[in-house]
């Protein structure tokens, strides 16, 4: 194998050698994942079939890549957000693994829509996607070809929203598995992940101190419940603003204030939306705003800050730190963390590769499981069967080295019974 050989569009294929180190040492913490690649190695789940997956490329994506190239996949790897690669992985994909990539740190919204054709000019079976963006355009520009589709695994909240909405609108016509909602995805990846990352990235794009400040996390999912929790952690004062009354009453009961952010936007020092949803900070919660006061995402668009609003309300945007946009307004300044993109992602390095070994055992079992099941499974959203999820719980354990009780004979037979009461 040669690079040029090898198609590609990442940035610089001399970070190949960084990259590679990288991708090694995330996988350290990747120990399931581990053996899903050392088993496909031997069975070649995907030997004749081309896999397009769409993954913020990380140091963790690089792992799944390589678990489905080691199951005998025709892989190729693109971007799933503008900001979220690591530029020095996807040269070590390339150069040292021959895996297409087609991602650069920073691409504009043209190139980053070039690629997502590329990878329907790949001729997936399986699209393994993280927002829904290669699954849509596939059904809406490329009929001819869904013929070729076995089904697509989902990795995010956002990309099943719009995997129902699709199929309310009876536009899905292949199996989509919700690999979002298995448990060993988002009770962790989502939690701990989006937590710890989301509080990472503002450390590291501000260097600000987390205690004592006031911060307002829009959305209390399982993403906002652990951007919250570590936000507490820190000594920070929690706000969480809310649209569900079951989530907002959770979040109470959790010891949190909750307010609607119209009064929130006026306590805030550090405004975090984790919600999925648009304009959650528009311009008439911005005009409450305190002077200095910081905005940042961590939903997967950037659509749930009014930039088009907040630009039109200010005299100049100046890049102040990298990932640090002030806007200057008549008779204050806001701060805007990663352009109001996936500030984990943007400005520090995503999930930790402890809850990503779980989220892409997930992603490649469920790959598994679309070829074994092919031609079996009805279109629709499907959910990541149980026993894989617990499979992945166990081996996980078992890596941690953390035994775990069994059900004696007398307890299965008690727990399935219905005449044994009062
Ligand atoms: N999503 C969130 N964190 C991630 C990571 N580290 N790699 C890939 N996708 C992610």
């Amino acid at each position: 194998m040669t690079v040029t050989t090898i198609k590609h569009d990442v940035k610089d294929l001399s970070l190949a050698s960084q990259g590679n180190k990288r991708i090694a040492w995330a996988g350290r913490e990747m120990p399931v994942l581990r053996q899903i690649r050392e088993r496909f190695a031997q069975e070649q789940p995907f030997k004749g079939i081309r896999i397009s997956a769409c993954c913020h490329v990380t140091t963790e994506t690089a792992n799944l890549a390589l678990t489905l190239q080691a199951g005998g996949a025709d892989a190729l790897l693109i971007a799933s957000n503008p900001l979220s690669t690591q530029d020095d992985v996807a040269a070590s994909l390339v150069a040292d693994y021959g895996i297409s990539v087609f991602a650069i740190k920073g691409e504009d919204n043209a190139t980053y829509h070039r690629h997502v054709e590329v990878a329907l000019d790949h001729h997936p079976n399986i699209i393994i996607d993280d927002g829904s963006d290669v699954t849509t355009a596939l059904v809406l520009h490329r009929s001819a070809q869904l013929g070729e589709i076995i089904g697509t695994t989902e990795e995010t909240t956002t990309g099943i929203v719009r995997l129902r909405a699709m199929l309310a609108d009876g536009r899905l016509p292949f199996p989509a598995i919700a690999v979002n909602d298995a448990e060993t995805k988002h009770f962790f990846d989502n939690r701990y992940g989006t937590g710890q990352s989301t509080i990472d990235a503002v450390m590291r794009a501000t260097n600000i101190l987390l205690a004592g400040k006031v911060i307002v996390v829009a959305g209390y999912g399982w993403c906002g419940k652990g951007v919250a929790l570590r936000a507490r952690g820190l000594g920070a004062n929690v706000i969480v603003t809310e649209v569900v009354p079951v989530r907002a009453l959770e979040a109470v009961m959790d010891g949190f204030r909750v307010m609607p952010m119209a009064e929130a936007a006026k306590l805030g020092d550090l405004f975090i939306t984790v919600t999925g949803n648009k304009h959650v900070i528009r311009q008439e919660h911005l005009e409450l705003m305190k002077d200095g006061a910081m905005i940042c995402n961590s939903g997967h668009f950037d659509v749930e800050i009014d930039l088009v609003a907040l630009k039109n309300m200010s005299q100049d945007v100046r890049l102040v730190r990298p990932f640090v946009q002030e806007y200057i307004l008549p008779h204050k300044s806001l701060i805007v963390l990663g352009e109001g993109r996936l500030v984990n992602l943007a400005a520090a390095e995503g999930h930790p590769a402890s809850v990503m070994d779980m989220s892409f055992a997930n992603q490649a079992l469920a790959a598994e499981y679309l070829v074994k099941q092919k031609g079996k499974l009805a279109p629709g959203v499907i959910p990541v069967p149980a026993d894989i999820d617990q499979e992945i719980a166990r081996l996980k354990l078992q890596a941690m080295g953390i035994a775990i009780d069994r059900m004696t004979e007398e307890q299965v037979t008690y727990v399935n019974s219905w005449t044994e009461g009062t």
